[in-house]
């Protein structure tokens, strides 16, 4: 069986975003990792309407051309890291709508997130993780929390992510976490397919 693949979703997509950083930073660690394949999906790159399509597409096709694509581009990955920018505790607008356009592509596979902001994106990583289990998505329990002082000191280049020991322990557990679910709920999700050609013939 391939590898897994995990994408690094960039959950901000405004031009003054921090969230270059975090993507960055985790992205080349989780590449480091021998059992996983990993690709940065940034949202600016998926122009995606506010939702505006007849019902989830778990229950109607989506009409949307960017909607479908997404879809497909989602489907395409075993699990998923996002970083996770806090807006009024929550998650961004442009992540949950995005999150929202794709339904069951999420299924069975684990999420992990890098949270920054005054607690670390803490708030918006616990409504994350309740929005994950209802896609029936794996939200596993490592996580990256950048808090505020080490947030400031590398938005204002006095520190670097990669200079934080604290911050690369906590993102080598969250890669080795999303790395093991990926590969067991892949192997799963596989046998599954297996049984149900099976079934059908
Ligand atoms: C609309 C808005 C609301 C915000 N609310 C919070 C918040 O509730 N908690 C927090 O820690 N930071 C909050 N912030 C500050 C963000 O943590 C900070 O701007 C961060 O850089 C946002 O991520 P981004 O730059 O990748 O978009 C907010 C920022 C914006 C723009």
């Amino acid at each position: 069986m391939s590898k897994p693949k995990i994408a690094i979703v960039v959950g901000s997509t405004r031009a003054a975003r921090f969230a270059d950083a975090p993507t960055q930073w985790i992205a080349k660690i989780a590449k480091t990792h021998a059992d996983i394949d990993v690709e940065v999906v940034d949202l600016r790159d998926w122009p995606l309407p506010f939702f505006d399509e007849v019902a989830s597409s778990a229950w109607a096709p989506s009409q949307n051309e960017v909607a479908q694509r997404w879809q497909k581009k989602v489907a395409g990955f075993d699990g998923f890291i996002f970083t996770a920018a806090e807006y009024n505790h929550a998650p961004t607008a442009v992540l949950k709508n995005a999150i929202d356009y794709a339904a069951n592509e999420w299924n069975k596979k684990p999420a992990g997130f890098v949270g920054y902001g005054s607690v670390g994106g803490a708030r918006a990583v616990e409504q994350l993780r309740l929005i994950a289990v209802e896609l029936q998505m794996a939200p596993v329990k490592s996580a990256v929390h950048i808090a505020w002082g080490d947030f400031l000191a590398v938005r204002q280049g006095e520190k670097k992510l990669e200079d934080i020991e604290h911050l690369n322990q906590a993102a080598a557990a969250l890669v080795n976490d999303v790395a093991w679910w990926a590969k067991v709920l892949k192997a799963a999700r596989a046998a599954d397919a297996i049984a149900g050609e099976a079934q059908a013939a």
